[in-house]
This record gives C-alpha cells, structure tokens and sequence, in this order.
C-alpha cells in the first residue's frame, strides 16, 4: 500500500484549523478572556422561519409511511424537484434559463468544488488567484496538479485580469471573493470568459457569496456573461445565503452545452455523483426549497441585512482608524492592512492577545495576502461592535 505523497506538499493543517487550535490554546491559558471569533466565516443568525417550517414538514414526512423519502430521486442525481425548480426560478431573475438536468443537488460548495475535480486530468496545470480561498489549492495539491497564481493585490484592487502568456486548463474565480470581498464587473467577468473560451479552459466559478451582492451592475452569476456556457461550471451554497453552515446544502450548475475532448461536462458530473454520492438530505433539500420562495427571500434578505450592518460597523471602525481595506460592501468580508508594518500572524497575535480579537491572517490564503488580514461580518451585532470598540482603543 503506498500513501498519495501529494499530501506531503500540503501546509500541516487546513487553514481554518491551525487559526482554531492557536485561539483554543489561548482560551485554555486565559481563560477570563472573552475572545470574540470575526475568523472563519461562519454564520450567527437562526435559519429563516420559511426554511424552518419546510424542515418541520420534511421531518413530519419522514414520519409517515405514505409520506416517507428514502433515497432521492435518481433523475436528477437524487436531487428532489422542489427544490430544482426553486433554483431554476432564481436563475431565472437574473436572466439565465437553466434546465433540470443542468442543476445538481450538493451537501455544500466546498465538496463540489474538491470533487469536480474527479473529471480532469492531473496533467492540466491550474490558474487560482492569489491570495486564495485554500480549499482550491489544497485540492489540485493532493491530485499534484501543477498550479500558478495570478497576482491580486493593492494594485488591480485584488482583482487580478487574465494574462494572454498564460496558458492554464482550470481557472479558479470566487466573486465576490473569498477572501479579499472584492466582486468582478461584467465587463472584467466577459475578458475572462473571453479567456478561457479562447484557450479551451475550463472556469470553475465559485458563488458562494452572491447573495451578497448590492451593486446591481455586479453579475451574481457567471451565466449572465455570453460565452460562459461554453467555459464554466457554477458552484453554489446555500452556507452563507441562508444560513445553512451546519445545514449543509448546495448546488452546482454544469450546462450541458459544456464540452471538452467530445465529453459532456454534466454527463460526466452525474456519473461521478451518482457513483460517489447519495444526496442532499431530504430535510435539508426541504429546508432549501424554501429560500427561494417570496416569503424565503424576504427573510433570508433581513439575515444578510443584518450580516451588512456589521461590515458597516467593521468599515466605520477601519476608516476612523485610517487603515485601507477592500470589500464589506458587496461581500462578508472586509480584507484590512495590518496596521504598524506588522505581518499577518504578528497582526494576529497582538489583536488576540491584546483585543481577544480573532481574525484570519492574509499570508494563509497566499504570498500576496502577507500584511492583509481578513475580518467576517458574520458575528452578531453585540460582539462585532465589542471587537470594533476593543480594535478602535488598541489601534488609535
Ligand atoms: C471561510 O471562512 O473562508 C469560509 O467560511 C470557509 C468555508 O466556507 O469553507
């Protein structure tokens, strides 16, 4: 038996998890401290009543011998048609006709997007921006795909544009970003598409934080760009839309006009998953169905109001201190510059040590995220203004 030593190349720990363990063994040796976590981004917000009360419902079916669900229904990859349909009406709001077979029910975006990694080959050689959200490096480290960064930094606004003397097969694009907040405009969108059409690549889209969205000259979804069915697979969860991080439910988008090499990208996507995988819960694809319904997204709009009032406090409090940031406007994150030319872990330290502040260090999602250090709007209203007030009297 021999171990798949592309492990060895993989930093000890995830990310989030060596942030975690710093923060317990701080909490084990002060454990007076009240530590506030505006880290790893995960939501506070009780699930929408709608979403609730489809749940109580599924749980009712599962109670009842006429009503009971066993597996889903292999159709759609066990996806059940509820909640197909509600995805195909949200898409339909913004412009984009998607059909049935075109939608495929997930337990979350970070699953689909390691396992859609199962299609390709190990040869293509990978294009992500940095910095990153870790989980699209760590994924093509353990296949050994070769990987090369585009550049995000101060300069492009951490929205780096596509390089024509760079020649990648996967293109890695999160917008708005994970973890910089800043979102691509239709146009910088259209050169990347344009991009990959151009050199037979292939985009994986990461929308995770769509919802997120203000601008309304922002696209939510890389289908409304012209080309993009041709060049890219979707990938959606209903984490950070609806509050659904212990729910766990998503959905990926794969058209079945995609082709590369005479294969059908969502042919071949349903034939993993429904190899590899058996579904969504009922209850959480339930739940799910419900968000986007009228009354669903009026409540799930005053949950991500609510996440919006906490980056506006986190921003008010970075401009009175005069510190330079991105994002917080379209996105739940707010990517600072460590004050006092510290670095990201030093920055991390002194906030813990001195503020009980926790936040993510730039430098673990990549070279160019060194002196950058990433804060969550999704905390409650009470603790981001506590951490706000304790950053204020630390850094004035
Ligand atoms: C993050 O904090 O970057 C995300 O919550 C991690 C995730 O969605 O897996």
């Amino acid at each position: 038996m021999k171990i798949n030593q592309n492990f060895s190349n993989l930093a000890e720990n995830y990310l989030f998890s060596t942030v975690g363990a710093k923060v317990s063994a701080y909490q084990k040796a002060h454990p007076e401290s009240k530590v506030i976590k505006l880290s790893i981004g995960d939501v506070t917000r009780p699930l929408a009543p709608a979403v609730i009360e489809a749940m109580h419902r599924a749980v009712d079916d599962l109670s009842h011998a006429e009503r009971f669900k066993g597996y889903g229904p292999d159709r759609y990859c066990y996806g059940y048609d509820a909640l197909i349909d509600s995805i195909k009406s949200s898409y339909a709001k913004k412009g984009v006709a998607l059909s049935s077979d075109e939608i495929f029910i997930s337990d979350g975006a970070k699953s689909d997007l390691g396992n859609i990694l199962d299609l390709f080959s190990a040869d293509n050689t990978v294009l992500v921006p940095d910095p990153v959200y870790p989980v699209y490096v760590d994924t093509n480290v353990m296949a050994g795909r070769r990987i090369l960064f585009a550049n995000a930094d101060e300069q492009n606004g951490f929205l780096p544009m596509p390089d024509k003397k760079v020649k990648a097969d996967i293109i890695y694009i999160c917008s708005p970003n994970n973890p910089t907040g800043a979102a691509y405009n239709r146009e910088q969108l259209k050169a990347w598409v344009d991009y990959a059409i151009a050199s037979d690549a292939l985009i994986l889209y990461d929308a995770a934080y769509e919802y997120f969205i203000q601008d309304p000259d922002l696209p939510r979804s890389v289908f409304e760009i012209e080309g993009a069915r041709d060049c890219a697979v979707e990938i959606c969860s209903y984490s950070k839309t609806a509050g659904f991080t212990g729910v766990r439910c998503g959905y990926t988008v794969v058209p079945n006009t995609l082709k590369r090499e005479g294969f059908s990208l969502s042919r071949l996507w349903a034939r993993r998953q429904s190899t590899k995988f058996n579904g969504a819960s009922y209850i959480a694809q339930m739940g799910a169905a419900a968000v986007f319904t009228e009354e669903g997204e009026k409540e799930i709009a005053a949950n991500i109001d609510y996440y919006r009032g906490n980056a506006r406090r986190i921003a008010a409090c970075l401009d009175s201190l005069g510190i330079w940031y991105t994002g917080g406007k379209n996105s739940p994150y707010l990517w600072m510059k460590c004050p006092r030319g510290m670095n990201s872990w030093e920055f991390f330290d002194y906030l813990l040590e001195n503020a009980n502040v926790v936040g993510t260090p730039g430098s673990g999602f990549g070279k160019n995220g060194e002196g950058f250090f990433r804060l969550t709007a999704f905390g409650t209203h009470e603790n981001t203004e506590e951490a706000c007030q304790r950053m204020r009297e630390l850094l004035k």
